[in-house]
């Protein structure tokens, strides 16, 4: 049965499936959204990165020389683009980059996004994004030649390979079913919370609680998507009410230009006191960088799994490479 169709995007859009139906990673062209993973896909993908860790820890693969990986970055980045970049050495390929494109791109004069992609298009065989506007990524996929990953698009679209590692992370700790996550900090605006939310909602007995600052709480787009996937969720001001019954504490920055000033980002800051209600087993998550809302104390609690979690970032960009290299 083929349960995927075409979007105005051009990239192939995977409707929900369950595990043990036949994987659909070959439909995979371009990673924009996290909504386009399904159950198998998901699968499909996690056991890869196991498989990457494994080449990892041997050295690396010579599976994919002689294939291009172009980064291009609107908006600034570390942990990404490094990861993307040392996941394409790892399997043997080589790397064009711009790490400020729109400084050191055609953008400075005046070249449209889609013209850049048809461009590079022609010399790389994948081409990893970020763009400072949200619908760069599905522009750039419309036209692209190559597969494109989305990178992170906009104050507030998607960063979907980050709640992807943010998942494999998760799943290499307990199972997905049954969860609780509490999503801490700036969530209107939260591109990798918007993403995660969007995976969470294909697994089974899932809660979450949205904690932030009223003015800065989830958009009702994700609140929708939940609702059709039976998913329950509760809105939350106050961390200290939430924080003891959750397995999974998925903590986020609140920028200082959001309006929010110091006091109200401690408010929301993991620290010692928070760490006293917390689980014996649960799992703190950032995407980081990070500033007030974790404190550096907190990194020698065993609970703290976020730089693991970066590290994860290499194995499952490293398997979702290949995915999307296989299927050319
Ligand atoms: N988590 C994340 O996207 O980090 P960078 O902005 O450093 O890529």
């Amino acid at each position: 049965m083929n349960h995927t169709s075409t979007t105005t995007n051009g990239f192939a859009e995977q409707k929900d499936l369950h595990f043990g139906l036949e994987p659909a990673s070959m439909k995979l062209r371009h990673v924009v959204e996290s909504q386009q993973f399904t159950l198998p896909l998901l699968m499909d993908l996690f056991t890869r990165s196991r498989g990457m860790e494994r080449i990892v820890a041997r050295g690396g693969s010579l599976d994919h020389q002689n294939r291009i990986l172009a980064t291009l970055f609107y908006a600034p980045s570390t942990r990404t683009r490094f990861s993307f970049e040392a996941a394409m050495y790892k399997l043997g390929g080589r790397v064009l980059s711009t790490e400020q494109a729109r400084a050191f791109s055609s953008e400075v004069e005046g070249e449209r996004v889609e013209d850049t992609i048809r461009i590079i298009g022609g010399f790389s065989d994948v081409i990893v994004i970020r763009h400072h506007e949200e619908d760069g990524a599905q522009r750039a996929a419309a036209v692209s030649p190559v597969p494109i990953i989305n990178a992170g698009d906009g104050c507030g679209g998607q960063h979907p390979t980050q709640a992807l590692l943010d998942l494999y992370t998760i799943y290499r700790m307990r199972p997905l079913d049954g969860l609780s996550v509490a999503f801490i900090g700036e969530l209107d605006k939260g591109r990798t919370v918007r993403s995660l939310a969007y995976l969470l909602g294909k697994f089974e007995r899932i809660r979450i609680f949205f904690v932030s600052p009223p003015e800065l709480q989830i958009k009702p787009d994700i609140l929708e998507y939940l609702d059709r996937r039976n998913v329950q969720y509760e809105l939350e001001s106050d961390l200290n009410k939430v924080v003891g019954e959750v397995d999974v504490v998925y903590q986020t920055r609140i920028h200082p230009d959001r309006g929010a000033d110091l006091p109200v980002r401690q408010k929301y800051a993991i620290n010692s006191s928070i760490l006293q209600r917390m689980k014996p087993d649960a799992m703190i998550l950032h995407p980081l960088p990070r500033t007030v809302e974790l404190d550096k104390t907190v990194d020698s609690d065993p609970r703290a799994l976020y730089f693991r979690q970066a590290t994860n970032g290499l194995y499952v960009r490293m398997a979702l490479l290949t995915m999307l290299l296989e299927s050319q």
